[in-house]
């Protein structure tokens, strides 16, 4: 019989089954009761006994290798099945000194406006409920000026980066000019570079960005379809372990040169898990969740903020809730009961895991501004790029003010 060791672990047992089977039949012969009974002679006793001992030897072997076979097959799967839930909050495997370094606040140089860059994500794992609005407008607003500072003072205009991270590109498709996009995406100059490291891709950091239509303090690093891909692989890669992916935005965002040149950093995440929102979210100083103020929004919300929670726990300590925004409202002027009720709802789903924050107490887990619903919510590119119809501007203009004064307070 040649080497076990040439041979894989199901080859080796098929092997020793086949001479098992034949020693099999030799025993049974022995040991069945028959009329005839003829008994062996003690040699043939011996060469029984001793390819027994030979194929137990083997066999044990074989069971062992495997044993550890079906072992690591059975991590594995463990692993691909546990992927869809955990993996993007559990703690890393890298050794302290490996991990990208996020720059707090205090230890940045100073951004344009003379304060420090803020790093801000806009997440809801439901989709449709007005992320992409929201952050387009909320960009409106700051990098034109239109909010107000702490001490309730109009303000300089911001400079703002704002990152699609959705596949789909629904940001840089109301927000880009259409030409300049269509020659990004020929380039392959997209968000998808992201999830490379800096040293990985050909493309610098200033080629990613793309204008953001009628905003000259504002760019855009866009998004397109070659994403999804990237995302999948990113997070097959951190499933099997062969790679920790999860850090890259901060490897390309906490830099000297991105926080001298922005006052802001907008992250428009999609409404999933995907290696591009998680990588956001480890290099955000604070997270934003617009919501709608709808029954069925409030699982969605519970999901969202414990998926906060444990990415601050166990991978951003800096990581602060912003709080969630209220979108499509039925009236203008304040809230109905039923949307109150659901406020309140959606204020107690967020304080079951504010306790891993450290504002916990401190403010509302809702913002007071909302944006109502607007027939026909439509974008008016070129004008405020990506804005809501100009009567909604005075609601992101306080909008802008309260994310203003929570990113800073
Ligand atoms: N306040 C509003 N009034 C009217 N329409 C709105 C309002 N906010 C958003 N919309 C519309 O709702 C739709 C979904 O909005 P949006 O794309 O911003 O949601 P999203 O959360 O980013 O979606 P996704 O999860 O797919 O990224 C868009 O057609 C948008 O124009
Ligand atoms: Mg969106």
């Amino acid at each position: 019989m040649s080497s076990p060791k040439k041979l894989s672990p199901p080859e080796i047992v098929a092997r020793q089954l086949e001479d098992f089977y034949e020693l099999r039949r030799k025993i049974v012969k022995i040991l069945t009761p028959r009329n005839e009974y003829e008994e062996p002679s003690a040699e043939e006793y011996r060469e029984i006994l001793d390819s027994l001992q030979e194929n137990l030897g083997e066999m044990e072997d074989a069971a062992r290798q495997l044993h550890q076979f079906y072992q690591k097959a059975e991590k594995r799967l463990e692993r691909v099945l546990k992927a869809s839930s955990s993996i993007w909050t559990r703690p890393t495997e890298l050794e302290p000194e490996k991990i990208p370094q996020f720059t707090p606040i205090e230890n940045r140089p100073p951004a344009p406006g003379g304060d420090k860059t803020r790093i801000v994500s806009f997440i809801n794992l439901k989709g449709g409920v007005g992320k992409t609005t929201l952050t387009a407008n909320l960009v409106a607003a700051l990098a034109s000026g239109n909010f107000r500072d702490l001490d309730g003072r109009a303000n300089r205009p911001a400079r703002v980066l704002v990152v699609d991270l959705d596949f789909q590109g629904t940001l840089s498709q109301r927000c880009a000019e259409p030409l300049v996009l269509q020659g990004a995406y020929e380039k392959g100059l997209t968000s998808t570079k992201l999830l490379e490291t800096p040293g990985q891709t050909q493309a610098t950091f200033d080629e990613l960005t793309v204008p953001f239509l009628g905003l000259p303090n504002a760019r855009l690093i866009p998004a397109d379809e070659t994403l999804d891909d990237k995302d999948v692989r990113r997070l097959n890669e951190l499933a099997s372990r062969r790679l920790e992916t999860r850090y890259y935005h901060r490897i390309w965002f906490h830099k000297p040169e991105i926080f001298e040149k922005y006052d802001f950093v907008f992250f428009d995440c999609p409404p999933r898990l995907t290696a591009s929102s998680v990588c956001a979210l480890l290099a955000s100083d604070c997270v934003f969740m617009p919501t709608a103020p709808e029954l069925f929004d409030v699982n969605a919300v519970s999901r969202t903020v414990n998926w906060f929670g444990k990415t601050r726990k166990n991978l951003n300590s800096f990581l602060e809730f912003g709080g969630a925004i209220l979108n499509r409202t039925n009236n203008e002027k304040g809230l109905t009961p039923l949307e109150e009720k659901n406020k309140n709802l959606i204020k107690l789903a967020c304080d079951d895991y504010r306790v891993h924050f450290s504002d916990a107490s401190e403010r509302s887990a809702v913002l007071d501004v909302f944006i109502p619903r607007r027939s026909g919510g439509n974008y008016v590119n070129g004008i405020a790029g990506g804005a809501l119809p100009g009567a909604s501007q005075p609601y992101f203009c306080r909008l802008a003010t309260e994310v203003y004064r929570r990113i800073y307070q």
